[in-house]
C-alpha cells in the first residue's frame, strides 16, 4: 500500500510547497518514491490555483529542489483520511487543522520541526511571505533539517 504525506501551511504558496519539494527529493534519494505520496496544502484559500512564490522558487532552485510544477490547494476533508501524516508548519496551522478535522479520521498531526535535530525553542517554520530572501533560506535551512528526522520516523512506521 502507498502511504501518504501531506504538509500544510497557511498559503500554500511558501512553506508547505518547500516541504513538499525537499521530502519528495529525499525519497527519490533512499529509494522510497514509489512507496510514499508527497502532497501539500494550504488551511487558507487565498492562492488557490497559483505557483508557488517566486521567492520561494528561487530559494529552492538554488538547492535544487523544483517547485515550479506545483499550484496551491486548500486542506480539504479528505485529506483527514487521504493521508497517513499531516505535517504543519507552524502551530497556528496545527492549531486550524485540529478545528478542521472530523471528529474520527485517520491521518496523524504533527509539527514538522517535531522532527528538527535542532534545539528549538520555537517550533515555527516562520512565515517568510511578508520577509527578505534571507528569510527563505532560514526557511529551507529549518526545513531541509527536519525532513531528514521525519523521514527517519516514517520510515520505521512502514517497515
Ligand atoms: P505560506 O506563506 O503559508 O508559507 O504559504 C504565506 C503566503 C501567503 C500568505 C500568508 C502566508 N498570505 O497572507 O497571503
Amino acid at each position: 500500500m502507498t502511504a501518504s504525506i501531506l504538509f500544510v501551511c497557511l498559503g500554500n504558496i511558501c512553506r508547505s510547497p518547500t516541504a513538499e519539494a525537499v521530502f519528495q527529493s529525499r525519497l527519490k534519494a533512499v529509494g522510497l518514491a514509489n512507496q510514499i505520496q508527497v502532497d501539500s496544502a494550504g488551511t487558507g484559500d487565498w492562492h488557490v490555483g497559483a505557483a508557488p512564490d517566486t521567492r520561494a522558487q528561487a530559494a529552492g532552485l538554488a538547492r535544487g529542489y523544483d517547485l515550479s510544477h506545483l499550484r496551491a490547494r486548500q486542506v480539504s476533508q479528505e485529506d483527514f483520511f487521504q493521508h497517513r501524516w499531516i505535517i504543519a508548519m507552524d502551530q497556528n496551522n496545527l492549531r486550524d487543522l485540529i478545528q478542521l478535522a472530523p471528529a474520527v479520521h485517520t491521518a496523524q498531526l504533527n509539527l514538522l520541526l517535531d522532527y528538527s535535530s535542532l534545539s528549538l525553542v520555537d517550533k515555527n517554520v516562520p512565515d517568510p511571505y511578508y520577509g527578505k530572501i534571507a528569510d527563505f533560506d532560514r526557511m529551507l535551512d529549518l526545513i531541509e533539517d527536519a525532513c531528514q528526522g521525519l523521514l527517519v520516523h516514517i520510515h520505521r512506521e512502514i517497515i
